[in-house]
């Protein structure tokens, strides 16, 4: 990463001080690379090093120092340091309450640590990726871009075609595998006339291969996954709502836990310290892979600073317990998450299907999900359930120490068929038809 600069904070004075309308503030957000000394003000929120081709990152510097002016426990506290200049607060759909932090006293005392999960199942679309919504569309906005092309069929795709519908500010173009057209059909927030689905027959590799395509043959935006700094920084929201709420609780924590495929969930926990000024004082973030696509957890076993063709799977074997987390490639976040993990004594760790089942299951040792079922008709997914189990291994193992104090990121509920009833047998309280 570039070290700061005497000339980026001259940037980000004139960013947030020097000038008048909104457009100019818009505008000059200073952007840096991660990779080379590059840096100069925002002119696009999908592009990529001007010098280098490397990775963006919206500015430390553009809000160091900033406070959270008055808390009112929603996401809007903290637009001070979000790339945003529209309040969130304008836009009570996306203004939504801290999800909660919940004190999981049973599994605590199993594992000997105290463990806090942080609950986003009960976003509008059931996962975190809401979050990245509202800053997604806000820059799009500013910048002109009417439409933008993304594959996924997955909560991303749900998150932003929800945001779509309702913002109607830009058309989002979602190429979705064939394979997933009964799936999409079921959910609602997919069908909107700010949406256009592009089924395609492939592979979650054809259909990435099929929306650069589809992108170039019709002149439109194309969406950069973790390059896109403007999702990273959306997902920040999670990390500095744990940061406030672990000052309320009077807890700190020496681990985080996080669920893997691009990784955008571990630079935005790191980003959100770093721009709270915590940077010395963060925890340690325990990455967690499935084993049938696990590049991180090879790299990292190599203490291998780039993405080497020997960690990425040729093919990733179908699992009926890894439906999310198969990004088998993640060339353009490895680098930046060894770096982060390096520095802050991190680790990855890799979860085989027993050991995810036996992670949902475990989930429900806590009386708080049996009551998120019974209430809320939500089931815990699949991706916390890889964390949950790779939190037990490093408890066992000893990377995580007893006693230590962790908070793992339930990033999301069950989809409709994500969940072999049979899995639960026995573990909840409810017959095994009502669930999924
Ligand atoms: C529920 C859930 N958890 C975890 C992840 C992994 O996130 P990332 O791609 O940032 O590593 C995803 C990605 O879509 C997800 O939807
Ligand atoms: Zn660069």
């Amino acid at each position: 990463m570039a070290p700061l600069s005497a000339g980026r904070l001259s940037l980000c004075d004139l960013a947030w001080g020097r000038i008048g309308s909104v457009y100019e503030i818009t505008m000059a957000f200073a952007l840096t690379c991660w990779h080379c000394d590059w840096e100069g003000p925002e002119s696009g929120p999908l592009a990529a090093c001007p010098a280098c081709g490397g990775v963006l990152e919206f500015s430390s510097q553009n809000v160091l120092g900033r406070h959270v002016p008055h808390r009112v426990g929603r996401v809007s506290d903290f637009d001070a340091l979000m790339p945003i200049v529209e309040p969130t607060a304008n836009h009570p759909e996306f203004d939504l309450p801290y999800t909660p932090l919940v004190h999981a006293a049973v599994l605590s005392e199993q594992l000997g640590i105290t463990l806090f999960i942080k609950d986003e199942m009960g976003l509008p679309t059931g996962s975190w990726k809401d979050r990245e919504a509202y800053v997604f569309f806000d820059r799009l906005r500013r910048h002109g871009i009417t439409d933008i092309v993304l594959f996924s069929a997955g909560n991303t795709g749900a998150a932003l075609a929800r945001a779509a519908g309702i913002l109607r500010w830009s058309r989002l173009h979602l190429v979705v595998p064939s394979s997933s057209r009964e799936r999409i059909r079921s959910l609602p927030h997919f069908h909107n006339d700010h949406v256009t689905i592009v089924f395609h027959d492939g592979s979650n590799d054809e259909c990435i291969a099929h929306a650069r395509d589809y992108a170039d043959r019709n002149g439109l935006a194309r969406e950069g996954g973790f390059t896109n700094y403007v999702r990273r920084e959306g997902l920040k929201t999670l990390g500095l709502e744990v940061i406030h709420q672990a000052r309320d609780l009077g807890v700190s924590f020496d681990w985080y836990v996080q669920p893997v495929a691009g990784g955008i969930g571990v630079y935005s926990f790191w980003k959100a310290h770093v721009d709270s000024g915590l940077a010395a004082s963060q925890p340690r973030i325990l990455g967690v892979q499935a084993d049938v696509c696990q590049p991180f957890v090879s790299g990292w076993q190599d203490r291998s600073p780039t993405l080497e063709p020997r960690h990425v799977p040729e093919h990733v074997a179908p699992s009926p317990f890894v439906r999310v987390l198969r990004t088998r490639k993640p060339s353009d976040s490895y680098g930046c998450l060894f770096e982060i993990q390096s520095r802050t004594g991190g680790d990855f760790v890799g979860m085989c299907d027993a050991e995810i089942l036996a992670g949902l299951r475990l989930f429900y040792d806590e009386p708080y999900f049996h009551e998120a079922l019974a209430r809320h008709g939500v089931i815990v997914g699949l991706e916390p359930a890889t964390a949950l189990a790779g939190l037990v291994k490093n408890v066992h193992s000893g990377v995580i120490p007893r006693g230590a104090s962790v908070v793992l990121n339930c990033s999301g509920a069950a989809k409709p068929g994500d969940i072999d009833p049979a899995w639960l047998d026995g573990v909840l309280d409810m017959a095994p038809a009502d669930v999924g």
